[in-house]
């Protein structure tokens, strides 16, 4: 028989009937996931499964479970499944919008490497636990929003016609920016944003997955920073005005 922590996420999800495969998560988890898969890691996925069905649901606890043979793996569920916890595994039974049963949670996991939400998919709770939870993600942790097709929808906050600015896909649309951040000025971008510690933003479908920064990101752009960003501007302009603009600049520099 195989060990299942040789099988691959797509394996497992079959055998544990998750529905990541289906959706197309596991392509993501799969390339992002794969270099953690022995290490210890802390990952927390809100929303158990089963919702309010006795001893039904933890599919994808047991997925990481056994991708994670190291790993320590916590669910979060406004339904007790207590009846799932065992040696690698720990339920929490609360809100995902509860903040203090949320400090409450990261007191004992600590830090987490990976935080995945697949709870209510209400845009308010996808955003309000991210608000919470993404300052207790490792540098260079991740943190995942599945279902965000919830966007889209109005019984979940979304919006069919996408005018809305609140939901949760425009929320990280409109900070793709901070991804960018050293590249800009100190007056166009708030650094102490909780945007700032996002190194990347990856949209897939009806999935949008942040990576935390390895380290903090400056606070201010130094003087340094500014003098070569302003030089590079200038040599763009004169590089561009010109077929022969580079070479006019090589030999020009402004002084
Ligand atoms: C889609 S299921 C989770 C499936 C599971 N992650 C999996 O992949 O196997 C959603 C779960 O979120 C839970 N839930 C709903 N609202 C919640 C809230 N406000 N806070 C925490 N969990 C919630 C439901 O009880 C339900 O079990």
């Amino acid at each position: 028989m195989t060990d299942v922590h040789s099988m691959t996420l797509e394996q497992l999800s079959g055998i544990h009937g998750s529905d990541k495969l289906a959706q197309g998560y596991v392509w993501y988890y799969d390339l992002l996931f794969r270099a953690l898969k022995d290490q210890p890691v802390a990952v927390l996925e809100i929303g158990i499964g089963g919702h309010n069905v006795p001893n039904k649901g933890g599919e994808s606890l047991r997925l990481w479970r056994d991708y994670f043979p190291n790993g320590q793996i916590y669910g979060l569920d406004i339904q007790d499944k207590g009846f799932l916890d065992e040696e690698r595994v720990t339920t929490f039974c609360c809100s995902q919008v509860d903040t203090q049963a949320l400090d409450e949670v990261v007191a004992i996991t600590g830090p987490l490497d990976i935080v995945i939400d697949d709870g209510s998919h209400f845009n308010e709770h996808q955003l309000g636990s991210y608000r919470h939870l993404f300052h207790h993600v490792k540098p260079g942790g991740y943190y995942v929003i599945e279902d965000v097709d919830s966007a889209y929808h109005l019984a979940f906050g979304g919006d069919p016609s996408l005018q809305s600015r609140t939901t949760v896909v425009e929320h990280f649309r409109e900070r793709v920016h901070y991804v960018n951040s050293r590249c800009i000025l100190d007056e166009y971008i708030d650094r102490s944003a909780l945007e700032n510690e996002i190194e990347a933003i990856i949209f897939g479908h009806a999935l949008i997955i942040l990576r935390k920064a390895l380290a903090p990101k400056p606070l201010v752009v130094t003087n340094v920073v500014r003098t070569a960003m302003m030089e590079w501007d200038e040599y763009q302009a004169l590089s561009h005005k010109t077929e022969a603009g580079y070479f006019d600049y090589l030999n020009n520099p402004p002084s």
